[in-house]
């Protein structure tokens, strides 16, 4: 095995546990970016890796993402990731030997003694939770009947609702969703629920999947229409909602895009960061996805405070990503920079109010080797001025984020 230990050295983190599970003999890696908001949420992600060190490099680099995410959002949360590490090759593990592998999980979190928190990632889901469980108790994202808050998919739709209609009032002067196109490309957990939510409010929708399993949602919705996911994408709408994988946005495609606005619930919605600069030239409003589809997080968030998780509170809490987009979007026209780099000045000012400097750099490492999962963003950013690819333009006066808390 060749190692890269220029790649793996070059972080910013608090800490990072390499393990060998006892039982199963597989590895675990956790990374825990930040803690200066909170304890680091983060799913753990069960997937094949080419070797131990690329599922340290992957939990690395999402750990770092979720920092991010956390401060923009408004969470008392810092940022960290668990990577199950599976090898080259190898079918998710089943039974007894998948129950080895999350103990040994279980036990790698326990080392982090409450830094780092758990939840259902890529390859892991609410049942495995329980078993994690067992050994540990800094787990969320059980389900409702073990006390946890159960599918965040529901949340999440909810969420990305609200960024959309703050979109539209934004570029149309109404959060109205009656009469409004919007394509949703992905109709799945999230992105039938979206499609419900904004048939409910009067959308006209086109829906997309490669699925064609879920054509018989358009012939249900009233006023939905079954299109090919490339049709969707590129569509003459008001709002594009991609719901599927990232790289939606793409160099190929991002000066024949004609929606008003790229609103979503897909990690990684644009395959380079930098295009969020090209769609703002277009006049595209892009909504950063991290915000956007911020509400599973903040769902699963609700179990770590002290009253625990109670429907009615994360619903609450969830629908702030609204304001948090309205303020976001405010500060870019007032900065006159892209909403994504206005949304991550957000969470620099966040941490470094509470004392920590955001050491993210522009070039934050990736893991190179394919395949890989569909996975949250890649790499963050310096904020930089529409034009100006030289870095942190400095010293804004503080957002009134109004996002969620975790009490
Ligand atoms: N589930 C959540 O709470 C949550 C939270 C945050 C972010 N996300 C992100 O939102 C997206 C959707 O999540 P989900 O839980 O609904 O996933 P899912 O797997 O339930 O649904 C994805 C759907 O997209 C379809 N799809 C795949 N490739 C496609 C393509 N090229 N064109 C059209 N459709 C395609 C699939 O067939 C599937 O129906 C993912 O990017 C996920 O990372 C989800």
């Amino acid at each position: 095995m060749r190692t890269q230990p220029a790649a793996l050295l070059a972080i910013d983190h608090e800490e990072l546990v390499i393990r060998r599970g006892r039982r199963s003999g597989v590895y675990s890696a956790i990374a825990v970016h930040s803690t200066t908001l909170g304890p680091a949420l983060g799913g753990c992600r069960m997937w094949s890796y080419a070797d131990s060190m690329e599922g340290a490099r992957d939990a690395l680099r999402l750990s770092r993402a979720m920092t991010l995410k956390a401060a923009a959002a408004g969470l008392d949360l810092g940022g960290g990731k668990g990577v199950i590490v599976l090898p080259a090759g190898a079918a998710p593990p089943q039974g007894a030997a998948r129950r080895d592998v999350l103990l040994d999980f279980a036990d790698a979190v326990n080392a982090l003694d409450g830094s780092y928190v758990t939840a259902e990632d890529v390859g892991t889901s609410a049942r495995d939770m329980v078993t994690i469980a067992e050994v540990t108790r800094s787990v969320t994202g059980l389900p409702v009947v073990h006390g946890g808050s159960g599918d965040p998919s529901p949340f999440t739709a909810l969420g990305v609702e609200a960024a959309i209609r703050a979109c539209l009032r934004e570029r149309f002067g109404s959060p109205e969703l009656s009469g409004r196109r919007i394509a949703v490309v992905g109709c799945g957990r999230v992105g039938e629920r979206l499609a419900r939510r904004l048939a409910a409010g009067g959308a006209q929708l086109l829906l997309a999947d490669v699925d064609a399993g879920k054509r018989g949602l358009a012939a249900e919705l009233p006023g939905a229409r079954w299109v090919p996911s490339e049709e969707a994408v590129l569509a003459d709408v008001d709002v594009l909602a991609p719901c599927a994988l990232g790289g939606v946005v793409h160099d190929g495609n991002v000066s024949r895009l004609r929606a008003a606005i790229v609103c979503g619930s897909a990690n990684n919605q644009l395959a380079d960061d930098r295009l969020a600069e090209r769609l703002a030239a277009r006049g595209v409003l892009y909504a950063p996805d991290f915000i956007v589809n911020a509400g599973g997080l903040i769902n699963v968030s609700a179990e770590l405070t002290s009253g625990g998780w109670d429907e009615a509170t994360a619903h609450e809490r969830v629908a702030r990503i609204g304001p948090v987009i309205d303020a976001i979007l405010h500060e870019a026209r007032r900065r006159d920079v892209t909403p994504l780099a206005a949304a991550i000045e957000v969470a620099r000012r966040r941490l470094e109010a509470s004392g920590a400097a955001l050491k993210i750099s522009p070039t934050a490492p990736r893991t190179e080797t394919p395949p890989r999962p569909e996975s949250d963003r890649t790499e963050i950013p310096q904020p930089v001025r529409r034009g100006d690819t030289h870095g942190d333009p400095g010293g804004p006066p503080a957002l009134p984020v109004t996002g969620a808390g975790s009490g």
